[in-house]
């Protein structure tokens, strides 16, 4: 599992995994989805005196609340209707190894204080038992979202937010380190060509071009897929811009170094225009920590109508 990338922005990130992974530290990943952040917390903890242990991933979005908290602590027999026999729960599971909470901000206001008491105490209680078991445990918590403004808003526990926010690490998206899109295109490339045993494709400088212009919402996640895609549809071994989806190719309004000049064979007013509005929302989004209400505000809309046009524009 290789983290691919020599930008200097993925290059603090390594830096920083390198220092905190020997430690005992809880870590808090912060990033747009696609930007890499499970694969960074599985790497701290394959680096860390922990790496034989286990490494029990939770995704706190993906469950709902109620199997969320027998998920997490395990029940005993009879704890609730259908429990017919004693499970332990993730964190159990995670015991001399590394439990990773993925999507933290979704955790419910119940399920916060008991994740507190766990990081202060390190002991847990079934459901359904006064039995405190102690476990040795190492937290690494992740969002896409931007949990100081959950803070702010009262959907985050603070005393929790400071409990995880021991040492952060943010992930830029991948628009903010195109150095490393070249890299990481080649990279899937090869593992796609290998896994489908077909010869080596690579990229005409054209179609590079396209990638190193588009916006990529879906960060490496995004990339990734398209070059899975690219590697069963595409016959030739030059991948050419013609093969790319026409969306990414579209004039943007970073290319067009906007308000400069027009390029020689001119421009589509309105696939840029649409452009820009992308790259505004992408923006807005980015700076209210991708809560579309507040998103809405900066862009003076109404929240619907941002959906609406995010839709439109393939952003959701
Ligand atoms: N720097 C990187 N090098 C190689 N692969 C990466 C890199 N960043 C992300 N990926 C790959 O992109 C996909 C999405 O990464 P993931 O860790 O699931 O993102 P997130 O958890 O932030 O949504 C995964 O398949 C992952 O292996
Ligand atoms: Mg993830």
């Amino acid at each position: 599992m290789e983290i691919i990338g020599q930008s200097s922005a993925i290059k603090r990130v390594f830096k920083l995994i390198e220092k905190v992974a020997p430690t005992e530290s809880t870590v808090l990943i912060l990033g747009e989805s696609g930007t890499g952040k499970e694969l960074i917390a599985r790497a701290i903890h394959q680096k860390s005196r922990r790496k034989d242990g286990p490494f029990i991933p939770v995704n706190c979005g993906a469950i709902p609340e109620e199997l969320l908290e027998s998920e997490l602590f395990g029940y005993e027999k009879g704890a609730f209707t259908g429990a017919n026999r004693s499970k332990p729960g993730r964190f159990e599971l995670a015991n001399g190894g590394t439990i990773f909470l993925d999507e933290i901000a979704e955790m419910s206001p119940k399920l916060q204080v008991k994740l507190l008491r766990i990081l202060q105490e390190k002991t847990i209680e079934r459901l359904g038992s006064e039995r405190s078991i102690s476990v040795n445990i190492r937290i690494i918590a992740a969002t896409n979202r931007n949990l100081e403004a959950e803070v702010a808003e009262g959907r985050f526990r603070e005393d929790l937010y400071f409990r995880l926010n021991v040492i952060p690490i943010q992930l830029p998206p991948l628009r903010e380190r195109k150095e490393d899109i070249p890299l990481l295109a080649e990279h899937f490339l090869e593992k796609f060509c290998e896994r489908e045993e077909v010869p080596l494709k690579r990229l005409s400088e054209e179609a590079l071009k396209c990638l190193l212009s588009y916006s990529w919402p879906g960060n490496v996640r995004e990339l990734e897929n398209l070059m899975e895609r690219l590697v069963i549809l595409t016959e030739d071994e030059v991948i050419r811009k013609e093969d790319l989806p026409e969306h990414l190719c579209e004039p943007s309004s970073l290319s067009l170094n906007f308000p400069g000049t027009f390029p020689p064979e001119g421009l589509d007013l309105q696939e840029t225009l649409k452009e820009i509005e992308k790259s505004l929302i992408l923006k807005a989004l980015e700076a209210s920590g991708g809560v579309k209400s507040r998103a809405a505000k900066l862009l003076r809309l109404n929240r619907t109508t941002l959906i609406e046009k995010m839709k439109r524009l393939g952003l959701c």
